[in-house]
């Protein structure tokens, strides 16, 4: 790392992210510590501009009084403190900052250079992976989603055809998702991709299961054994690269961030099979993951796709899964995507998507009784996925994509508008 540094010693605040999003934002660099730091590893950290002592409520972790060790008070660059008023603090004390003071601590006290931006991390991150990788080879899960596709263009970028991806299509993928994977990466980026037609496997395996819980189990299960026949195959591997990103490292508060992964036996994978692990992405925030994306050319589509569950449509087909409705919800879902895009909701709603449930219902269709599936539609807006609430959609798109679905899907001949909140209902319906 080249770009200055603002390290953010967590004493039980609540919004250490929040004030690292700030510091990010006015283009300076900032990662969060705990507050148990050593002043030897704190100094091991490159390019430290500044350190901010975030205290929370009397600087109380898990029921603890927490302090740093007083050596960290001589690390020899500028601190400040932010504590709750009524907090004891041994050093300079300021009450929650606003943006000035902040910028003023920054720029002022600490004179960090303002050079926070993708361009340099990706340079930086290119010359990291080079040192790392040397001429050895990286083995790569490929599923499309955001966060796996910005680490392939980013390793592509460092270390081109020492990379392997391999993409598993599970059948359970939404309509062009797969062969999208394949025109970017292998057509476009020239990348060196494996894709491993699953399908057939993945539906056998399903066949007659109902449960979503075993659904899911057998999906992720199978998932692994696929991929880890695949790099059999393969013969000179040494790592693994991963789409860890920092939320997954900071978690809830700070315990986890010194967890530093290297050799470790990665998502189920036999213990035989070790790999190190390649994680560029693990100091970016989300946006900052997109953001990243864009700097290295991939398509909006790609890098601005709504979530989408591991299990993907398979959790969407409600009960025991069957080509048929499968197919009535990848088409019903691509419809809906499309509609949502021409009336500019695909970047307003954060989650939409149709299901299709295992009952059938009577209707007319030429005249003579129909008996076919509902389709549902969902779409839900959400901060942080544990609350939701149902969009209130123009009764005109809702009726468009409902004239659609009922013309364009096979079997289907009712559309459904889930209005149900998170709680009582899910955002999925398994
Ligand atoms: P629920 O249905 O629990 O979903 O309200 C919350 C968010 O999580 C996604 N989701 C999953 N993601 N594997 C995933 O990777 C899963 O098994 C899974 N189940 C739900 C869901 O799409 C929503 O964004």
């Amino acid at each position: 790392m080249k770009q200055d540094m603002i390290v953010i010693l967590d004493l039980g605040s609540t919004e250490n992210t929040t004030l690292a999003r700030e510091i990010r934002d006015i283009g300076v660099y900032s990662e969060i510590y705990p507050h148990d730091i050593t002043l030897a590893e704190l100094k091991a950290l490159p390019n430290v501009k500044g350190v901010i002592l975030n205290g929370g409520k009397n600087r109380v972790v898990d029921g603890t009084a927490v302090e740093v060790a007083p050596e960290i008070y001589d690390c020899g660059v500028p601190m400040m403190a932010i504590d709750h008023p009524t907090a004891k603090c041994e050093c300079r004390h300021t009450e929650y900052p606003n943006a000035d003071a902040i910028r003023g601590f920054v720029f002022d006290t600490c004179k960090a250079d303002a050079n926070w931006n993708m361009k340099n991390f990706v340079a930086d991150q290119v010359e990291l992976v080079r040192k790392q990788i040397g001429d050895r080879k990286v083995l790569l899960a490929l599923s499309g989603g955001v966060d796996s596709s910005v680490v392939a263009a980013l390793l592509l970028k460092a270390i081109g055809n020492q990379l392997v991806c391999v993409h598993v299509n599970h059948g359970l993928m939404r309509k062009d998702e797969s062969e999208s994977v394949v025109r970017v990466f292998r057509d476009q980026l020239k990348a060196n991709l494996i894709y491993v037609d699953a399908v057939d496997r993945f539906l056998g395996k399903l066949e007659g299961v109902a449960d979503p819980e075993e659904k899911r189990k057998i999906i992720g299960g199978e998932f692994i054994r696929v991929f880890e026949e695949e790099a059999r195959k393969l013969e000179g591997i040494d790592f693994l690269g991963q789409g860890t990103i920092y939320p997954d490292i900071i978690e809830s508060g700070t315990k986890t961030a010194k967890m530093v992964k290297s050799h470790h036996n990665v998502g189920g994978l036999p213990e035989d099979m070790q790999f190190e692990l390649v994680e560029p992405l693990k100091q970016l925030f989300k946006d900052e993951v997109r953001a990243c994306g864009i700097e290295l050319g991939l398509p909006d589509k790609m890098v601005y796709r709504q979530p989408f569950p591991g299990p993907g449509l398979g959790v969407r087909c409600l009960g025991a899964i069957t080509r048929d409705r499968l197919e009535a919800v990848r088409e019903s879902d691509a419809i809906l995507r499309e509609e949502f895009e021409k009336a500019g909701l695909d970047k307003k709603v954060w989650q939409y998507f149709t299901a299709v449930p295992d009952f059938k219902s009577v209707g007319v269709r030429d005249n003579a009784r129909s008996f076919e599936y509902p389709v549902i539609i969902r779409a839900v807006n959400t901060v942080d996925a544990m609350t939701a609430t149902v969009e209130q959609l123009d009764w005109a798109v809702l009726l468009k994509i409902t004239d659609r679905i009922l013309a364009e899907v096979k079997g289907v001949n009712r559309v459904l508008y889930d209005l149900s909140p998170k709680p009582t209902a899910t955002i999925e319906w398994e």
